[in-house]
């Protein structure tokens, strides 16, 4: 059996022999890309070639690509692990030709791939062609299905129409008509009783398809329609898993030794069977499998679960896991992160980038799961309350309401509210549901609304320059514009010839400035690099498109922020020098203002720790090092020179380092000519964002400056209020402590004047018959009112306490009625309150016996004990 490491092999070397360069495989998350969050094919990192904003390095490029399809519109999730032949993370085979061969090789050689090299029988394999469409004005592939009958008869080429065999990235964007490969893998019964041309394009299990032969030849514009590219290309992909299934003879992907192992040990793990019999068990193995390796390099790459974007669809990735092995495998406590070694193992070296993160994604696995778990838990208790409440009121079915609050706000499953509900009799309200969650759709989806219109060439031109390194003005033309919407703004976007502009990337912020031609004046707001080309931001079109402009970046902004990215190369050293070489850059932001640095470590760093971090960076930053950049050095170079690279980063053959003393990284950010030019570097926070990821925020320069100036600036005005003492801090300890000693003597006069009070009440008691009064005018605060009266009510039978107060200037009034009168007389101490605080213009309330109100008039004190008399009868 050959091994699924040897298959991907055999492709490559298949494909090194007919003259393709091998690429390697991008970071599977996306960070620059704003239209897409994963790579979801092969040929998303050629995109630009595709749309003609970069010239390819090789003409003919094959690879084996890690791919994610969960959002956007190639979404799989719902079908993994239901079905044998979908996943969340695949691996794609694929060959590619930028304006070299077309049709002709592209369909010879995946044949002679196949059946040559691989030995697939040709009895089992069928093709499709594209029927062409009336609506795009596309027709019938005829030149595909002419090259096909020189490889398979006529009776296993099948006309498929645009959905199956047109294929695009996106709305938007390079596409074309596509053949491809299917193959039959069913047994000779089942083939004699159906034929499996019929079977095609049907979802049957076992007739699937393997490879998609694309023949870019369009784009497709803002307006739907097709236009056609300036060279024809080849693009094609190829299942990796459902090869080895094929070539491994399996029933599915999953038998093949891609999962088997992973699947074995999570037998161990659950003691369950994988195929024992019941559907829903091997269904949870599947998800978990296929959902592990998903996560597992999405954190590889850099992208770890959270509450947005990326994060977010990684995050709930995990939670579909964590759900199954709940619900069907009996997990009550973490076991995904437990099936990394194996993960790791099938890959047999390739992917080095699991292996050399091993501990780190184990522990973002663990603690997603412990805390995914608790909520599982916390969810379950909120179940029960929902249903206890639903069985007082008599109530059989769960309101979609309820049901969605458990969705939304305890991350709880739908499917997890309706078994536990069936298991106790009850019924949810689904229409209720739905109609929550499509409420909160279409409220995200307006969120996130974007119209993008096609650019409008205004001038040929090759290729744009980016001079940013070396300039920051320079004289520009404008060659391509569009008009963009983003939640219901209005921008305009400018590709320039040339450019000073540096765009966001590599946690910096793109530049903004003004383009100044004779008449105008125009903001640039931000710069961005979109499918490697540099877009500028604008709030307005020129008028004149055609002019000769001044591109000038903001050069304040620029320096500052300059500052800022140098001083985190020094923070990731210092930190590496001081807490250990596990510290891995894990996200950062450079902005004018300050700098954000996200690490890997497990621990809150000490106050001791956090001060030599920064000592050492202002060390590092006084001995003026002078900024030593390579522009275009062999990566393999960089690698020896120990440069630090970023897990997730796609690298091209050659990088551009950035060294200050030993710090050296890998970078394409603006920096400063000499470290002292950052000036000086203050922490001002640290802490963590999520489990094992620390972050540091800093200011440098002015901005250290201004911090460390509001520091001495409020060090002095406590000086001043303390009349210039020779030791401020010493002066501020005595402060404290005398400060002890008043509160203290406070209290203690207090206490006297409580206990002299209680007497003054106890002396006015009057015997008013039908029961004792005493009444008593005090300087008590309202808490010291109730605690007399609590300790006076003790053994005095018949006895109405009322008490006044105007500490601190405001009128108080309290009243105690003992239990007997309560019950005697029907006297109630918070009705007859609320009619005695009229007098004090307030309000009150409180129990029959004891009740307190305060109020703003003071006066109206003098008339309360008349009036409680005239009330108690
Ligand atoms: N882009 C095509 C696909 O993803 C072929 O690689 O199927």
């Amino acid at each position: 059996m050959m091994k699924s490491t040897d298959i991907r092999k055999a492709f490559t070397e298949f494909f090194k022999d007919k003259g393709h360069f091998i690429e390697s495989s991008a970071p599977m998350v996306l960070k620059d890309d704003p239209s897409l969050m994963f790579t979801n094919a092969g040929m998303n990192q050629f995109k630009d070639i595709f749309l003609g904003f970069d010239h390819p390095k090789n003409t003919r490029v094959a690879n084996s690509q890690k791919c994610l399809r969960v959002s956007g519109k190639h979404n799989d999730l719902e079908e993994v692990g239901v079905d044998t032949y979908h996943h969340t993370m695949f691996e794609m085979l694929g060959n590619w030709s930028f304006g070299n061969y077309f049709k002709e090789d592209a369909i010879k050689w995946s044949w002679e791939l196949l059946t040559d090299v691989f030995k697939i029988d040709p009895n089992l394999l069928y093709v499709t062609v594209f029927e062409g469409d009336k609506k795009d004005g596309t027709s019938f592939d005829i030149e595909s299905f002419k090259l096909w009958e020189n490889h398979v008869s006529k009776n296993r080429i099948i006309k498929c129409g645009k959905k199956d065999n047109f294929w695009e990235m996106g709305s938007q964007g390079p596409c074309g008509p596509c053949s491809e490969i299917h193959i039959d893998l069913r047994n000779a019964a089942e083939k004699s009783k159906v034929d499996g041309l019929q079977l095609v394009n049907k979802d049957h299990p076992q007739v699937i398809e393997i490879w998609n032969l694309v023949f870019m030849e369009f784009n497709r514009n803002a307006a739907g329609l097709l236009e056609p590219l300036e060279h024809k290309h080849v693009d094609t992909g190829m299942g990796f898993e459902r090869l080895c299934r094929v070539l491994q003879n399996k029933n599915s992907n999953y038998d093949t030794d891609v999962f088997a192992s992973i699947i074995r040990k999570l037998e161990v793990l659950s003691k369950m069977e994988y195929l024992g019999g019941d559907d829903r068990i091997s269904i949870a193995f599947r998800v978990v499998v296929d959902h592990l390796r998903a996560v597992s390099f999405s954190i590889a790459d850099g992208q770890l679960p959270s509450n947005t974007g990326a994060g977010y669809v990684i995050r709930r990735i995990l939670r579909r896991a964590i759900r199954y092995g709940y619900q069907f495998l009996n997990f009550k406590t973490p076991f995904i992160y437990q099936l990394l070694d194996e993960l790791i193992l099938s890959f047999d070296g390739h992917y080095k980038e699991l292996a050399t993160q091993k501990e780190f994604i184990s522990k973002i696995i663990f603690e997603e799961e412990s805390s995914f778990f608790k909520t599982l838990s916390s969810g379950v208790k909120r179940m029960e309350e929902i249903m206890d409440q639903c069985k007082q009121k008599n109530i059989q079915e769960i309101s979609g309401k309820q049901c969605f609050e458990l969705y939304d706000s305890f991350g709880f499953p739908i499917d997890l509210t309706r078994l536990i509900a069936l298991e106790n009799d009850f019924l949810i309200d689904e229409n209720e549901f739905e109609r929550c969650l499509n409420e909160q759709r279409e409220r995200s989806k307006s969120d996130a609304l974007k119209e993008v219109g096609d650019w409008t060439k205004i001038r040929e031109d090759d290729i744009q320059e980016f001079i940013g390194y070396d300039h920051t003005k320079a004289t520009v033309k404008i060659t391509q514009y569009r008009r963009v919407k983003i939640k219901k703004n209005d921008y305009f976007q400018f590709i320039l010839n040339l450019t000073p502009f540096y765009p966001e990337g590599g946690g910096q912020v793109g530049d903004t400035g003004l383009l100044v031609s004779k008449n105008e004046k125009i903001e640039i707001t931000d710069t961005k690099k979109e499918n490697g080309v540099i877009v500028h931001f604008s709030k307005v079109l020129p008028k004149n498109l055609d002019s000769e402009f001044i591109a000038q970046v903001n050069e304040k902004a620029r320096i500052n922020t300059a500052k800022n990215h140098s001083a985190t190369h020094l923070l990731h050293y210092a930190l590496r020098k001081i807490l250990g070489e596990h510290v891995e850059q894990k996200g950062s932001l450079v902005n004018q203002y300050y700098l954000r640095f996200d690490f890997s470590h497990f621990s809150k760093l000490t106050d001791d720790e956090i001060k030599k971090v920064e000592q050492l960076v202002n060390e590092e930053i006084r001995k003026g090092h002078p900024l030593e950049e390579e522009r275009n050095i062999p990566l393999l170079l960089a690698k020896e020179k120990g440069a630090m690279m970023l897990f997730g980063e796609k690298y091209g053959d050659s990088v551009r380092t950035i060294q200050f003393g030993e710090s050296i990284e890998l970078c394409g950010g603006i920096h400063v000519k000499s470290s002292s030019q950052v000036g000086q570097f203050r922490i001002i926070s640290e802490g963590s964002i999520s489990s094992g990821i620390r972050r540091i925020e800093a200011y440098t320069g002015d901005e250290a400056d201004h911090f460390i100036n509001r520091k001495l600036s409020t060090l002095d005005k406590i000086a001043i209020l303390l009349k210039q003492p020779a030791d401020v801090l010493e002066a501020v300890k005595a402060l404290q402590l005398k400060n002890l000693e008043l509160l203290h003597e406070i209290e203690e006069n207090r206490r006297a004047v409580v206990k002299q009070t209680k007497l003054k009440i106890e002396e006015s008691a009057e015997d008013l018959g039908e029961y004792t009064l005493m009444y008593f005018h005090t300087q008590l605060t309202a808490d010291e009112m109730k605690q007399i009266s609590f300790q006076l009510k003790e053994n005095k039978p018949k006895m109405v306490l009322l008490l006044t107060s105007s500490y601190n200037e405001k009128p108080i009034i309290s009243l105690m009625i003992t239990e007997d009168l309560v019950e005697k007389k029907n006297w109630n101490a918070g009705q007859l309150i609320r009619e005695l605080s009229k007098l004090i213009k307030g309000g009150g309330g409180g129990q029959p016996f004891f009740a307190t109100a305060g109020g703003s008039d003071i006066n109206g004190l003098s008339l309360i004990k008349d009036k409680a008399i005239s009330l108690l009868v």
